[in-house]
């Protein structure tokens, strides 16, 4: 991983996503974490003040050095233990079935191997477990569509391999979980390329 990676890529992140309006959103996919809990892109940590109060630990995966390094402040300032791993969602290292709760907020599109990232999700959640996603993704309007696969090359550049026009729905879905509940809307101020919001719970 090189420097644009992480040191420029993290403080950006953190810059563009940490925002009020974001954060509402955040809070809103949180409210019915419990139990055990695994975040996937844990980045920055942003999403530690969001959580409800029931949550006490999670555990975290996310492959950038650079973006738990800027995580720090946020887990030291947190009543939330955390237990981070530097790892990628393709390949966790739990056994089936170890978690209550599963998240994963604006990471779906930058992960390469999504399916697999998504299966793994699957697998280590517990019968009744439920996944929790905040992702960005491809609108429903086909001119928006045509901007998202044309500038996606350069989102993958820009912003560390993430993916303009990956249909979260879509995605989530093709696993076997039992029901999986979606709300589409685009994200106020910001374009619309970047700003068609999927929040949903898949349960298994
Ligand atoms: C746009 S950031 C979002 C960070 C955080 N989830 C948030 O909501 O602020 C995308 C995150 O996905 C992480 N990521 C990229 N590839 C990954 C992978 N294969 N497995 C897990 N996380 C990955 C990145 O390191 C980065 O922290």
């Amino acid at each position: 991983m090189g420097f644009y990676s992480q040191v420029i890529f993290p403080r950006l992140c953190d810059l563009l996503l940490n925002r009020p309006f974001v954060a509402k959103h955040r809070k809103q996919l949180l409210a019915t974490a419990c139990g055990d809990v695994l975040e996937v892109g844990f980045g920055t940590g942003l999403n530690l003040p969001c959580y409800p109060a029931q949550v006490k630990r999670i555990t975290t995966v996310d492959p950038n050095t650079g973006m738990h390094r800027l995580a720090q402040r946020r887990v030291r300032q947190s009543k939330i233990e955390v237990d981070h791993r530097v790892l990628s969602g393709e390949r966790l290292p739990f056994e089936g079935g170890t978690f209550d709760c599963a998240i994963s907020t604006f990471t779906l599109c930058s992960i390469g191997d999504v399916g697999q990232a998504l299966s793994e999700v699957y697998r280590v959640l517990r019968p009744g477990g439920k996944f929790l996603f905040l992702e960005h993704g491809l609108s429903p309007e086909s001119s928006v569509q045509k901007w998202q696969r044309r500038l996606n090359w350069l989102e993958m550049r820009l912003a560390d391999g993430c993916h303009l026009d990956r249909n979260m729905r879509e995605l989530v879905a093709a696993r076997p979980f039992s029901s999986v509940e979606v709300q589409e809307f685009y994200l106020e101020r910001t374009p619309k390329t970047h700003g068609y919001l999927y929040r949903g719970i898949a349960s298994k």
